[in-house]
């Protein structure tokens, strides 16, 4: 069984923008999936209308098996939600922002009481969970938002951007307890980000969207060893062209891309990075004062890296995937 089934999903807000265009997912049950994409490519759309937030346009989807227009009360039943913005009343106490989520979904008071104290140790909130949330800090909060959408022992947990403002000690916490709810059987996990290491550190599926359209949906480790075994990096100035040209030449060059926003970014995925470093360079220095003209290709920069999701989003979208 499907945890998350989406077929054609659309939605527009206006007649000239689709937020989502023909979206076709499945996830399985107990899996950690990521929805990677850059600002306003349709990640919280389609979180919205999975959590029965926003009708669609058109197509249809379905959480543990039921329909998101048809049987809202269902799927919230099955669901928890953490949201993109942080939504905390900030005169509440952290055990008792838990407490009232609990009521509101009728748990009764002894089973309330008892999923806090394991919330609390899951996100270590320790004694600050009865302090007022607005003495904490971001790390606090988005860790209490954490565990409110776990109260109700949802099957289906979404989380839209869980880290985003966080500096990378509080994200590396996050992704620690996201690991762990991992080991709990039988959850789901369907996360957005814009932060592709977020995607690698967690996800056992990436779909990357871009523009509402799914441009890739596999796992981390297929999507980029597409790519070749490392990448190097390159940052230049000037006409890339008869580089380019000798470069293809060679045997062990698997891909080249390029982007062009800042600077001539070229990305080359090879068999052995530090191994051809040498010759690419050399390669670069001969194609570039060659004819000595003004446009010759001199290289700012170059670097050797493993392959990573930023590349792969690099190498479908022509663009690249940049933090805000
Ligand atoms: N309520 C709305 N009314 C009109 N347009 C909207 C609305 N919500 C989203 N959009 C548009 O739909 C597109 C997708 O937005 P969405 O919020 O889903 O993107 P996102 O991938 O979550 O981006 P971000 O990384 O910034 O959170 C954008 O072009 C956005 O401007
Ligand atoms: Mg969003």
């Amino acid at each position: 069984m499907y945890a998350i089934e989406i077929q054609n999903l659309m939605k527009s807000f206006s007649s000239d923008v689709l937020a989502i265009d023909h979206l076709n997912l499945t996830i399985p049950e107990d899996r950690i999936y990521a929805l990677l994409g850059p600002n306003g490519a349709g990640k919280t759309t389609t979180l919205s209308i999975l959590t029965t937030l926003l009708l669609p346009t058109s197509g249809a989807a379905q959480v543990m098996g039921f329909d998101v227009v048809r049987q809202a009360a269902q799927v919230r039943e099955n669901i928890g939600v953490t949201f993109q913005e942080i939504v905390l009343d900030p005169d509440l106490t952290g055990r008792e922002v838990l407490d009232i989520h609990g009521r509101l979904y009728k748990m009764p008071t002894r089973q309330r009481q008892e999923r806090i104290i394991e919330m609390v140790k899951l996100v270590e909130l320790d004694e600050a969970i009865d302090r007022l949330v607005k003495t904490y800090s971001g790390g606090m909060k988005r860790r209490l938002e954490l565990v409110r959408g776990l109260m109700t022992h949802p099957k289906v947990l979404f989380l839209d951007e869980p880290t985003q403002g966080l500096d990378p000690h509080n994200r590396a916490k996050i992704w620690d307890y996201i690991h762990e709810l991992r080991r709990q059987t039988g959850l789901t996990i369907m996360l957005t980000t814009h932060y592709m290491e977020e995607a690698e550190a967690l996800a056992d599926g990436v779909g990357i969207i871009d523009h509402g359209k799914l441009v890739a949906d596999s796992t981390p480790q297929a999507l980029v060893t597409q790519l070749g075994a490392d990448v190097v990096h390159i940052v230049g100035h000037g006409s890339p062209q008869p580089f380019l040209q000798a470069l293809q030449q060679l045997p062990y060059i698997q891909e080249i891309h390029q982007s062009d926003d800042e600077g001539i970014h070229l990305q080359v995925g090879v068999d052995n990075g530090n191994r051809r470093l040498p010759e690419i360079i050399h390669l670069a220095s001969r194609n570039g004062s060659q004819n000595g003209s003004q446009d010759e290709f001199m290289i700012d920069e170059i670097s050797v890296a493993r392959p990573s999701l930023g590349d792969v989003f690099l190498k479908l979208t022509g663009r690249a995937l940049r933090d805000r």
